[in-house]
């Protein structure tokens, strides 16, 4: 496994200022390594009529939804706080999806007030119960229908949505059925078909073939007279985590635009971990260090489970750095988290450079799904993060302080 510090990461000067600055546990950003991803994708789906809408729950700090805005994303939100999260960075509500497996009514009520892009609906009694909300405020809402299309993305099974064991969406053979009877009620507005089977795909194939499914079916709805303007592909393209080449997206875009060429539907994709995984970087300090009689190696970190969850809820890889290697001959480590879980680490059997305590340690590819799920479990503060644009660094959150956790206790 390489363990280097990729090109991509912001210089070690920065890394240690950060550090020493701010402290450790540190989300830090690089901003330019995000303009770059989402130009990859918006110069492979130039060809085609397409939306980029940014799936929020990778990453929803404001400044970098922000960034993405002023690129030129639109926004994916799967829940009531996103939601609110997306129009605070600016966007309108044209501008966003709102997705879920299940909203409450406020999430619905709010959706529908907004008059957002499209709701994706998830079953035939959200359908109706949309429907009714719309009419209740006497209004019409935009919806799409989830399908379900019963392809396996071959990704970890906690983050495979496709199949139709899956609880996500409704089976490709029921939506024309659904469409017939739910869809054309008063208070909808019938738009799209929205798919999205998994997360972290790093092969081609489940998303192309994710993409013929949903045109063939689009086309079906449109000989039902159904009229739809666009297909929602989802987002799930991966990352390479351990430096094996994975697709980029230029040939995700080349792998799903035959699908709708020449269809008359223009397409929406909702990457998140593409666009913001290789961006961040969690730092953090060796705060211990010690060796069993048998040789079995611990470096303890400041950061654990709590900070970036993924490890120890996936077994994700994630390559773990010293920013100032020392010299000397490389010796295995596990490397841990300072929670009181055996599942805390962050990587086993990891030849390393001599460690030290105090050492500022890198864990690379955090960007996406680390501080979004992160938790105060054993009352650990939420930690700040720093974003990087070319020489300049900015503390974009700041450190949770013990106060603003107890806060809402009474
Ligand atoms: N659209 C929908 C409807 C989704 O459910 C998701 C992710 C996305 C878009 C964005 O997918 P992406 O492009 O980021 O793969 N916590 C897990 C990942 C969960 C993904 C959930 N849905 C992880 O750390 O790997």
């Amino acid at each position: 496994m390489p363990e280097t510090l990729p090109l991509t990461v912001p210089n070690r000067a920065t890394l240690l200022a950060i550090a020493a600055e701010v402290g450790t546990p540190v989300y830090v950003y690089d901003a330019s390594v995000i303009r770059h991803a989402y130009r990859a994708f918006a110069e492979g789906l130039a060809p085609h009529p397409h939306a980029i809408h940014y799936a929020l729950k990778a990453n929803s700090t404001l400044a970098l939804v922000r960034l993405l805005r002023s690129l030129g994303a639109q926004a994916d939100a799967n829940s009531g706080g996103e939601i609110e999260v997306a129009l605070r960075a600016g966007f309108i509500p044209d501008q966003i999806v709102f997705t879920g497996v299940g909203k409450t009514a406020d999430e619905l009520d709010r959706a529908v007030s907004l008059g957002v892009k499209a709701i994706n609906a998830e079953s035939p009694g959200e359908l109706d119960r949309i429907a009714a909300r719309a009419v209740a405020q006497s209004t019409t809402v935009r919806v799409a229908l989830r399908v379900n299309p019963d392809i396996d993305a071959k990704s970890h099974p906690h983050i495979s949505t496709g199949l139709k064991t899956n609880k996500f969406g409704m089976p490709l053979e029921q939506v024309r059925q659904l469409y017939r009877d739910h869809a054309r009620q008063p208070g909808l507005e019938p738009v799209a078909l929205h798919i999205h089977v998994g997360s972290q795909i790093t092969s081609l194939d489940p998303l192309r073939r994710a993409a013929d499914r949903a045109v063939a079916l689009a086309r079906d709805l449109r000989g039902d007279g159904i009229q739809i303007e666009y297909l929602d592909l989802g987002g799930g393209l991966g990352i390479s985590y351990d430096g094996t080449p994975v697709p980029t997206p230029a040939e995700y875009a080349a792998a799903i635009l035959p699908a709708v060429r020449d269809t008359g539907f223009s397409i929406v994709v909702e990457p998140g971990r593409a666009l913001v995984g290789a961006a961040g970087t969690l730092l953090t300090r060796v705060i211990d260090l010690k060796q069993y009689g048998d040789g079995l190696r611990f470096a303890v970190l400041d950061a654990g489970m709590t900070e970036l969850m993924r490890p120890a809820l996936y077994g994700a890889f994630h390559r773990v750095v010293p920013v100032s290697p020392r010299e000397g001959a490389e010796q295995p480590y596990e490397v841990v988290g300072p929670l009181c879980e055996s599942s805390d680490i962050f990587g086993h059997d990891r030849r390393l450079p001599p460690l030290e305590v105090e050492d500022v340690m890198a864990i690379l590819d955090a960007g996406a799904y680390g501080s979004v799920m992160a938790s105060t479990y054993n009352r650990r503060p939420l930690l700040p993060e720093v974003l990087i644009d070319g020489d300049a660094w900015k503390v974009i959150r700041r450190r949770q302080t013990i106060d603003e956790l107890l806060s809402t206790e009474l």
